[in-house]
């Protein structure tokens, strides 16, 4: 799987996100920049990622070759990417750089902040984060994790949150093909509301919708 690098400014606008809590964890966080910005703005903000049980050395390698990758991927389904929200490809790939710096940067520095671990266990105690978010692993990958595992690993974010989980997007990567059993796993959720709310962001075509659950 890629290890990808999405700034602060992508997950504000897949999670149109404003301000933010106290505490956030961001989960499957890969070489994404957020945790080093939210943390930046003052926020006790924790990243998780099986990745970070790699070497620096492995993992600078891991993180640099992602953005080539990805890019593959969306010259290979050309017609499921539109451009309104990056503009252009060249001004994707400076965000994705500079994440991937700033990521670097911030895991050098400040380790404590990069746990690794792995849905759908986390090594956190429950309620622990005011803010869950979860950017292109769960329903991103439903052609490789399937349904039993989803609802375990939302099951997962629910326990380790005290308060909301954001999870975008709610589509198979490549094809942007929608996630069959997502309704049936959601049904499924004890103690909590969800809803899938419309963000101001969309990259894969039709991929502008993240899922919020709300502990009740
Ligand atoms: C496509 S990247 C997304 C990275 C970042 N959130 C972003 O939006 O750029 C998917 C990430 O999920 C991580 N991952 C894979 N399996 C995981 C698991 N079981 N639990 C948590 N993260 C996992 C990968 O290591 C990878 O960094």
């Amino acid at each position: 799987m890629l290890v990808t690098s999405r700034s602060y400014a992508e997950y504000e606008a897949m999670f149109d996100l404003t301000a933010l809590p106290d505490s956030v964890l961001d989960c499957s966080a890969g070489g994404s920049s957020f945790t080093a910005e939210a943390a930046a703005r003052g926020v006790d903000a924790v990243a998780v990622d099986p990745a970070y049980e790699l070497s620096m050395a492995e993992l600078v390698d891991t993180v640099r070759r992602s953005l080539p990758a990805t890019t593959g991927i969306i010259d290979d389904h050309e017609a499921k990417f539109v451009w309104s929200w990056y503009g252009t490809p060249e001004r994707r790939d400076e965000l994705r750089l500079e994440a991937a710096d700033r990521f670097l940067q911030d895991i050098g520095e400040t380790p404590e902040r990069y746990v690794a671990g792995s849905l759908p266990e986390l090594p956190f105690e429950d309620g622990r984060f005011e803010l869950v978010l979860c950017s292109h692993l769960l329903f991103t990958w439903a052609d490789k994790f399937d349904r039993a595992w989803h609802l375990a690993a939302l099951r997962e974010l629910i326990r380790v949150s005290s308060a909301e989980i954001r999870v975008f997007p709610l589509v198979v990567q490549g094809a942007g093909e929608p996630v069959p059993f997502l309704p049936e796993i959601l049904d499924e959720l004890a103690g909590v509301t969800w809803e899938i709310r419309k963000v101001p962001y969309e990259f894969q075509v039709g991929a502008d919708e993240m899922l919020v659950i709300t502990r009740s």
